[in-house]
């Protein structure tokens, strides 16, 4: 897969691992990317500007003042150039200067003025990364927007060891790759995507709800969009914004989310069922507010099984799931795929850190219908959704003609 569409500007920082810089760029260049470097004052300590001049053959700047025949104002030059932006390996004092909007040095004034996307590969001692400083800031990164491409475990520069690692540059360069050349194998696929929790109002002002955020949901959504699906997105309420170029559906209830997909079903091709519907609602609806004291016992009556109802009317069509298990998962993934006919299902693992609603990560498994067992790594939610992709362009491969 080609990069050559990209110009792609790699933002180095005064980290140790700055030293493998050069080779990514090399392996960027090697996809066909246009690359150039801007480095932090303490990056120039860690890797020569010369090394990467050579190789970008282009100037690479660290003042903000620095005259440049291709841009005028340099800042906002190098971030209209870039169509992606690498900041590798990120410190963690320069993502603290990112997270509060400081701009001041070439790198951090770049990437307040660049629309391109930026990915933000941390590295440095576990310590400093396990810091709440650290943690709030990259969370407020991802939060905006920001791509996180985690650090891997292993020996650290201090001799000891841990998480904090830069992935090697290999990795690095195929991450970039997986997401940014253009892979347009869902072409012409119209797929159902649900995301989020849905809310079973109680009364005016209470509700019955859960913990999803529809970060899985979005992040399928969007990568099917940008690998050529048409997709339609039925959202429960979450603080995301509404991909560009989906058509989105926002419901609240599960009842609503059941009648929103029911309606979509006959026109798609595949549904990836991603949200996290409650499974009950109370019975009756309050039409005020209910007073402390004088609060009835809380009567519960079932949803809709939505991806029953999926699996019923199913014919061709692909259908994936989620299960979410706290015991005996794989066996109960496996009985839920087939009592809901679908063809594969996601098994969330609830056990791992990195893993369940609220993270920017996921670990799961996949299920399919002849009982193959893929277990996925910890992956970033777009690397997860991308697998799922993965599995779902294959089956769309091997058919001819997409209804
Ligand atoms: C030998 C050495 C290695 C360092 N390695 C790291 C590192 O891996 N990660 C990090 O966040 N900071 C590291 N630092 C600290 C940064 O260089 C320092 O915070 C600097 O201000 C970062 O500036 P910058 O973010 O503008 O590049 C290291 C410092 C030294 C002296």
């Amino acid at each position: 897969m080609s990069l050559s569409e990209h110009r792609l500007l790699i933002g180095i920082c005064g980290g140790i691992a700055a030293y493998k810089m050069p080779q990514v760029v090399r392996g960027l260049q090697g996809h066909g990317a246009e690359v150039r470097a801007v480095c932090t004052a303490a990056a120039t300590r860690f890797v020569a500007p010369a090394t990467l001049e050579t190789l970008t053959r282009h100037r690479v700047h660290q003042d903000l003042f620095a005259y440049d025949d291709d841009f005028p104002v340099l800042h906002v030059g190098l971030g209209a150039w870039a169509t992606a932006v690498l900041v590798a390996p990120a410190t963690a004092q320069t993502i603290a200067r990112m997270a509060h909007g400081l701009a001041d040095d070439l790198l951090t004034a770049v990437l307040l003025s660049t629309r391109a996307p930026v990915y933000v590969a941390p590295s440095m001692e576990e310590h400093m990364l396990d810091h709440p400083a650290t943690r709030a800031n990259l969370e407020l990164l991802a939060a905006r927007g920001c791509v996180l491409i985690q650090p891997a475990a292993g020996a650290l520069a201090s001799g000891a060891s841990g998480r904090g690692r830069l992935p090697e540059p290999e990795e690095l360069v195929q991450r970039l790759v997986a997401d940014l050349a253009p892979r347009r194998d869902l072409t012409g696929v119209r797929l159902l995507v649900t995301a989020g929790p849905t809310i079973e109002d109680l009364d005016p002002v209470r509700y019955l709800a859960n913990r999803s955020t529809g970060k899985m949901g979005y992040a399928l959504a969007t990568r099917a969009r940008d690998r050529g699906a048409d997709v339609h997105l039925v959202t429960g309420p979450v603080s995301l914004p509404a991909p560009a170029a989906v058509t989105v559906t926002r419901v609240r209830s599960a009842l609503e989310m059941q009648q929103a997909v029911a309606g979509q079903w006959s026109t798609m091709d595949a549904a990836i069922l991603a949200a996290a519907p409650c499974d009950y609602r109370p019975r009756e609806l309050a039409a005020h507010k209910l007073h402390a004291g004088g609060m009835p016992p809380l009567e519960l009556v079932p949803n809709p099984d939505i991806a029953a109802g999926l699996g019923r009317e199913k014919g061709d069509r692909l259908l994936v799931i989620f299960a979410l298990e706290s015991e005996s998962g794989l066996d109960r993934a496996r009985d839920k795929r087939q009592r809901k006919n679908a063809d594969l299902v996601v098994l969330n693992n609830l056990r791992d850190p990195g893993a369940g609603p609220e993270t920017d990560t996921n670990v799961v498994t996949l299920i399919d219908r002849h009982d193959q067992v893929v277990p996925l790594p910890r992956m970033d939610k777009t690397q997860v959704a991308d697998r799922i992709l993965d599995w779902l362009a294959a089956r769309f491969a091997g058919r001819p003609e997409v209804r």
